[in-house]
């Protein structure tokens, strides 16, 4: 099973929210891949620096974009973080894909499944498989969206941010899946709260609710946690006795068994 948290709009916590609902399914005994496929390459920093926390070195021999152009298999790419967590970096070099993939002697089809190609021999060696993608639309995301399952839209509860997931769902709609036939399923919406029952914030999950379903729209929602802000630094940590780590780890869990869930029990209805 392969997901992605997306949506077009940069800085909503696709990665940190990626990082952890899969560090919190790992722990629960998941055998879980992530995959950097966003250029900005965040997700190998904090991957690289939660390995380190573990005493896990990660040196990385091979880049994404590396082994897909020599068409090497990705499981060679593959680096372990900690039990039945791997991950397979990025570089920026990955910035050249879109172009690269363009230029070769592929059909449509074959250009927009290429990624999709790679990741397929590994998706029987997990449970799950997430993508962490950039916030731009590209010939390098729609790789990305055409290999996933299911899709989380990530909704900022800012001013514009409600359009924009308009936009993102559309566009899976209208490019991806009437054109190439991607099998890809929208899991829901997943509210990031800029404030603790701000009056905008209430206003547009208010709006969400009415304009995308309310069955469609998270129950458990991403709350602005400076614990989160700090694994950017440290890594993700995980000490039992600390408070932070504690409840920041409590919150992500309760997403991530949400969002297996809703995969479960089927998915977006509009
Ligand atoms: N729940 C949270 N509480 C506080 N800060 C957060 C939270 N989630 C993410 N952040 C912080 O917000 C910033 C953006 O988050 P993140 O990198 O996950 O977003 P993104 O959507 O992946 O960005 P991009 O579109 O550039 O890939 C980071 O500094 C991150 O540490
Ligand atoms: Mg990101």
């Amino acid at each position: 099973m392969i997901i992605s948290c997306a949506n077009q709009k940069g800085g909503t916590g696709k990665t940190s929210t990626t990082a952890l609902v899969a560090y919190e399914l790992a722990k629960k005994g998941k055998k879980i891949l992530l995959i950097d496929c966003d250029p900005q390459t965040n997700l190998t920093q904090l991957m690289t620096k939660t390995a380190a926390a573990k005493d896990e070195l990660l040196i990385i021999d091979h880049t994404l974009f590396g082994m897909l152009i020599k068409n090497i298999p990705l499981e060679k790419g593959i680096k372990p973080v900690m039990d039945n967590l791997d991950f397979i970096p990025a570089a920026s070099d990955l910035n050249m894909f879109s172009r690269w993939l363009d230029k070769q002697k592929l059909t449509e089809k074959e250009k927009v499944t290429y990624l999709y190609n790679h990741i397929a021999p590994l998706e029987n060696k997990y449970d799950l498989i997430f993508l962490d993608v950039s916030p731009t639309m590209s010939l390098l995301n729609d790789n990305v969206f055409m290999t996933c399952d299911y899709i989380v839209i990530m909704l900022q509860t800012q001013e514009r941010s409600l359009n924009g997931a308009r936009d993102f769902i559309w566009y899976l709609q209208s490019n991806l899946i009437n054109q190439f036939h991607a099998k890809v399923n929208i899991v829901g919406v997943l509210p990031v709260l800029s404030k603790r029952g701000g009056s905008v914030d209430n206003e547009i999950l208010a709006q969400a609710a009415y304009d995308l379903g309310d069955e469609n729209i998270f129950k458990h929602k991403i709350m602005q946690m400076e614990r989160v802000k700090r694994y950017d630094l440290t890594g993700i940590t995980d000490v039992e006795k600390n408070r932070w780590d504690k409840e920041t780890h409590e919150a992500y869990t309760q997403v991530a068994e949400e969002m297996l869930e809703r995969i479960n029990n089927g998915t977006f209805e509009s």
